[in-house]
């Protein structure tokens, strides 16, 4: 049964029971130094609930892959592969490196035993740029490319950083379940309209103009 719950996902996801998710699917927040309590959530509760071959998928900030990679050490999770998520439009430049960041790393992580998933999936994706429910709105059609291929319909999608709902409303799109966890009430309830959301909407998707 989909849900989606207002509250702080560390809490939330220590209520989940183990083995119950097929796939982490998540886009922490990084404000500053402030990322790595949000990986370390990640990496204590995903070795439990994760069904063993369940995956977990995580964007991450290029600047801090080494500590986030560390991080994850002794979580239980081997690591799986890099994606690389061309961004859409300008691209933010880190002054303190000179890098024009072209893409975004997306990591994904597998918990024991190793297995290939269903499908082939490609690791250099690209989405449109999608900011019109959240700030931080990651596109839909990377979720959708990589969900597709990692799990079947069925599957559980947890999401404990669910923003807008990017990635729940694509594994509802994809004929999975969703557990979603947001801190923020208002974001929440962005996230819940857009959960309503039947049947595709083409515009909103960026494969249509309005
Ligand atoms: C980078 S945004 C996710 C954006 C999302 N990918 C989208 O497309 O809308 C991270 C979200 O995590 C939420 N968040 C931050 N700390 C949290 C916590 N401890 N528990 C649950 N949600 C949290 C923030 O409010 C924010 O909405």
């Amino acid at each position: 049964m989909s849900s989606l719950s207002c509250c702080d996902c560390d809490e939330g996801m220590a209520g989940l029971p183990g083995e119950s998710v097929s796939v982490i699917f998540t886009d922490p927040p990084y404000i500053g130094e402030t990322y790595a309590e949000a990986y370390r959530v990640l990496a204590r509760h995903a070795g439990r609930v994760l069904v063993p071959g369940g995956y977990l998928v995580s964007y991450c900030p290029q600047y801090y892959l080494p500590e986030i990679l560390r991080i994850f050490e002794g979580s239980g999770l081997a690591w799986f592969w890099l994606v690389a998520q061309v961004n859409s439009g300008a691209k933010a430049i880190v002054w303190s490196r000179h890098a024009m960041c072209a893409y975004k790393p997306i990591v994904i992580f597998q918990m024991p035993p190793g297995s290939p998933p269903p499908r082939l999936f490609s690791d250099v994706i690209s989405g449109a740029r999608c900011k019109e429910f959240h700030p931080w709105q990651q596109s839909i059609h990377e979720t959708l490319h990589l969900l597709s291929r990692l799990a079947e319909p069925g599957a559980v999608v947890l999401d404990p950083f669910a923003g807008s709902g990017t990635n729940l409303l694509a594994a509802r799109l994809l004929g999975m379940e969703y557990i979603g966890f947001e801190i923020d009430p208002e974001t929440c309830e962005t996230a819940r309209r857009r959960l309503a959301q039947q049947p595709l909407d083409l515009v909103a998707l960026g494969v249509i103009e309005a």
